[in-house]
């Protein structure tokens, strides 16, 4: 047993930094040394309750360390090795995982604990449970094997864990899920870390016309260094301004990056005829959204919903970090803020305030 620190949510809207203890790693499964944690929007979904989940429950899935011990049986990593680590695993042989959908692994049943129904973190003595097989917002963490994979030594860690949920997100979304094409256009809605993502995408994917639209000016900013050709406050319309924008066409390819239904909405509305609306934001379970059952069919539009940038992570995330190391993907321009974990509270609060376009927990 492995005495470690942990961000672990307990209860509705209360979570804390506990001193837990860690098992070692069971057959299939890889003890990682956490060097850096992404703190993600998912992440406060499961505290105030979005994500429903079983509490107590340690937070984190986006984050990349070092290998420190295997389990029985695992043979595609090794100690020492830097590994990314994916939110959902790779089982390989499932339905999905078998038919090139990875990202939505059978395997994939958030229940907080290990594939084997069993737990590695006890907090006072009482097993708890970790998100997404994860948990990795903590010093070290056991994860399945299938949800490693392997990355290239000089690659900064904090850029390695972004890849691990916001940035395939994101970059996914328009690349693979929505499949931008070069010379079109593009809206995205909400300019946090996983639509910057989704404009670096676009941006790689050759779109000509990229729209940011956000409420925060300093998001916008953001939005345009790493490939917004345009920005506009949500404050005014926005739909209207897209279509002044493209000559009353609207967009050919929509996005939505935050999950307000209302929102999807207007990027719905901004997509021309024809086009492809990608809804990429998660909202609540109680919510809808509607489309009008004459526009909808009259007006050709394709409606699809983007799961983990539809990744294949263990292709995915080497090659979004190889474009990284290229420098035609910025990850660094993502990372505003760095924390200890200590200081998660203020990342959390920092979060809330819209304050960071990505807040990374670091490790020594
Ligand atoms: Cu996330
Ligand atoms: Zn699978």
């Amino acid at each position: 047993m492995r005495k470690m620190k942990a961000v672990v949510a307990h209860e509705l809207n209360k979570f804390s930094v506990e001193e837990v203890t860690l098992a070692a790693p069971k057959a299939g499964e890889v003890l990682v040394k956490i060097k850096a944690t992404g703190v993600c929007h998912s992440d406060l979904s499961v505290i105030n309750g979005t994500i429903p989940v079983p509490f107590p429950m340690v937070l984190g899935h986006e984050g990349a360390g070092i290998v420190e011990e295997v389990g029985e049986g695992v043979t595609c990593v090794q100690p020492g090795d830097h590994v990314a680590l994916s939110f959902v695993p790779n089982c390989g042989e499932c339905y999905h995982c078998l038919r090139a959908e990875a990202n939505l692994c059978l395997k994939s049943v958030p229940d907080g604990k290990m594939m084997d129904g069993t737990s590695r973190v006890q907090l006072n003595g009482e097993d708890i449970n970790v998100m997404q097989f994860l948990g990795n917002m903590a010093e070290y963490a056991v994860v399945p094997a299938m949800s490693v994979v392997a990355i290239d030594k000089d690659i900064d860690m904090k850029a390695a864990a972004l890849v691990g949920c916001g940035v395939t997100t994101g970059v996914g979304a328009a690349m693979k899920t929505a499949q931008v094409r070069p010379g079109s256009t593009v809206a995205v809605f909400g300019a946090g870390g996983v639509g910057l993502s989704i404009i670096q995408g676009a941006r790689i994917a050759g779109a000509v016309k990229i729209i940011a639209v956000d409420l925060s000016d300093e998001k916008l900013a953001i939005a345009k260094e790493v490939g917004a050709t345009d920005t506009i406050n949500a404050a005014g319309n926005s739909v209207k301004e897209i279509m002044a924008m493209t000559d009353g066409i609207g967009v050919d390819y929509g996005f939505e990056a935050i999950g307000i239904p209302a929102v999807v909405d207007q990027a719905q509305k901004a997509t021309r005829r024809g086009g492809t609306m990608t809804v990429v934001g998660v909202g609540r379970l109680d919510q809808k959204l509607e489309l009008n059952a004459l526009m909808f069919p009259m007006t050709g539009k394709t409606f699809k919903g983007s799961m983990y940038g539809s990744a294949e992570f263990k292709v995915d995330f080497p090659t979004y970090l190889e474009l990284y190391k290229q420098g035609k993907l910025d990850l660094d321009r993502m990372v505003t803020q760095t924390y200890t974990i200590d200081e998660a509270p203020q990342a959390f609060a920092d979060l809330e305030a819209g304050k960071n376009a990505r807040g990374v927990i670091v490790y020594d």
